[in-house]
């Protein structure tokens, strides 16, 4: 076949390659697919049926399938994979064609494949999408970036494509370069806060009030119909409904608790020390992945290291309301951590990102999506150059008036020993952003006085130094 026929190209036909393919099928796009395998192209299509879906056996015969100027999704497994896919579709594409990268690449990688296309006359877009194989087959976000004149070209068929929250798609147009997948990058931070969040919860419950998996179910699916309706809160309830075939007790029981990770979460907390950003509720995330991995030595530890041994003696229902309240708070204080990362990435790397956006596209369709994010979009959209959420006078005081409930869960993980370091740097990020004086002047005097680093006053310009031993 080589009729150049078909609107857009798919490159790649995993889980996601091949909904995606699908949903933009059935929004009416004709859609040329190539993978590697062709006997996975084959089978493939088989699977799509009568769709407008058309396969290309070789990538000449790929590109030959695709109306011009080209259109080309590519997904496949972020790192070197998206190089050599590039790197073979140069040899079939031309300039003005465009090249989209549609996996959790990183965002210095996007910049630097930008800038190597672009020498060629190859349009790029780097395009973070979210929402795992559901997503991609009935609506994800899409959260694109790069040339606004290749997004312009493809925005019909994104739109068409993406999750739909009030009318509105989840795509939209971030910035330039690799501002779509430094936000999804973000997105994924918030991603690991929330679950660590939940998680601890989770564990408070089981450990404290000795919920088990039916109480437990039922109390996520209540709190996912209040203030907390988000997509983790609603598979946290069907996850812990969920009996083991095998065995019939709850499947979670019978999961192993070392916590796998692709990366993009560490790739946040990197990005935010480099730009001096606090994010520590995702740091936390992150480092308690990376804890829970050391099942061995932890379970050397527990036989060595005591901890307390008391019970909950308090009152059961006061808990649970508490905690539902704490939740809430942490987890508005870690969206403002993303956010205000993504405000001062975006100065650094001259994303000019339009916050509200970024909530909007993120109400539906991916993984962090929550009736919190309406709230949130409304808080840039009254205050667009907004520092910080917590600043917004409508989530700060969600937040300011359960601190006391948060408090609370905190001491009762403490006292119990049961680990809450989600929860409790949620707090301290709280407790220290409102710290008009943080004891910073003493760590710069001990700069001082070992590695007359110099320190500033309180009353006159300048550095100065002090010989502290004199
Ligand atoms: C999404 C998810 C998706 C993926 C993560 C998992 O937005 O659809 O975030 O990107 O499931 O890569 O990340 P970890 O393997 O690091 O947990």
């Amino acid at each position: 076949m080589t009729d150049k026929r078909c609107d857009i190209g798919l490159v790649g036909l995993g889980v996601m390659g091949k909904n995606f393919a699908l949903n933009m099928a059935d929004k009416g796009f004709r859609v040329g697919v190539y993978n590697r395998t062709e006997e996975k192209t084959r089978q493939f299509i088989e699977e799509a049926g009568h769709r407008p879906i058309e396969p290309g056996y070789s990538l000449e015969e790929f590109a030959g399938i695709l109306k011009q100027p080209r259109a080309i999704l590519i997904f496949v497994p972020a790192g070197d994979p998206v190089d050599e896919v590039i790197g073979e579709l140069l040899v079939e594409t031309e300039a003005g064609d465009l090249i989209i990268d549609s996996g959790n690449s990183h965002f210095k990688d996007t910049d630097r494949r930008e800038e190597s296309l672009s020498e060629k006359g190859i349009l790029f877009l780097g395009m973070g999408i979210s929402g795992g194989e559901y997503g991609a087959r009935h609506g994800p976000s899409l959260m694109p970036g790069g040339s606004e004149e290749a997004y312009n070209r493809v925005r019909p068929v994104l739109e068409a494509a993406a999750a739909h929250v009030k009318g509105e798609p989840c795509v939209t147009y971030l910035g330039p370069h690799s501002a779509g997948h430094y936000v999804k990058m973000v997105h994924n931070g918030i991603e690991y806060g929330i679950m660590q969040l939940i998680a601890e919860s989770y564990d408070l419950l089981r450990r404290c009030l000795n919920f088990d998996e039916k109480d437990l179910s039922s109390l996520y699916a209540g709190w996912n119909e209040g203030k907390m309706n988000s997509y983790l809160m609603e598979i946290t309830a069907k996850v812990l409904d969920r009996k083991d075939d095998r065995t019939g007790r709850p499947l979670v029981d019978m999961i192993l608790d070392r916590a796998r990770q692709k990366g993009t979460g560490k790739w946040t907390s990197w990005d935010a020390l480099d730009l001096q950003i606090p994010v520590p509720t995702i740091d936390v995330a992150v480092a308690m992945r990376n804890m829970s991995d050391y099942k061995q030595e932890r379970e050397k530890a527990g036989r060595v290291l005591s901890g307390p041994s008391e019970s909950y003696q308090g009152d059961r229902e006061t808990f649970v309301r508490r905690l539902e309240r704490g939740l809430f708070a942490a987890l508005i204080l870690t969206y403002a951590q993303g956010l205000s990362l993504l405000r001062q990435a975006s100065h650094k790397y001259g994303y000019r990102l339009d916050l509200e956006a970024v909530a909007r596209i993120w109400r539906g369709g991916c993984i962090i999506r929550a009736a919190l994010l309406e709230d949130i979009r409304s808080a840039f959209h009254r205050q667009p150059d907004l520092e910080n959420l917590l600043l917004s006078p409508e989530l700060g005081s969600e937040v300011t008036e359960r601190q006391e409930d948060l408090r609370d869960v905190i001491c009762t993980g403490i006292g119990l020993g049961i680990p809450v370091p989600g929860f409790m740097s949620a707090l301290a990020y709280y407790d220290a952003y409102r710290s008009v004086q943080l004891p910073a002047n003493l760590i710069m005097a001990q700069r001082d006085f070992f590695g007359a680093h110099r320190y500033e006053r309180i009353d006159s310009e300048g550095t100065f130094h002090t010989e502290w031993e004199a």
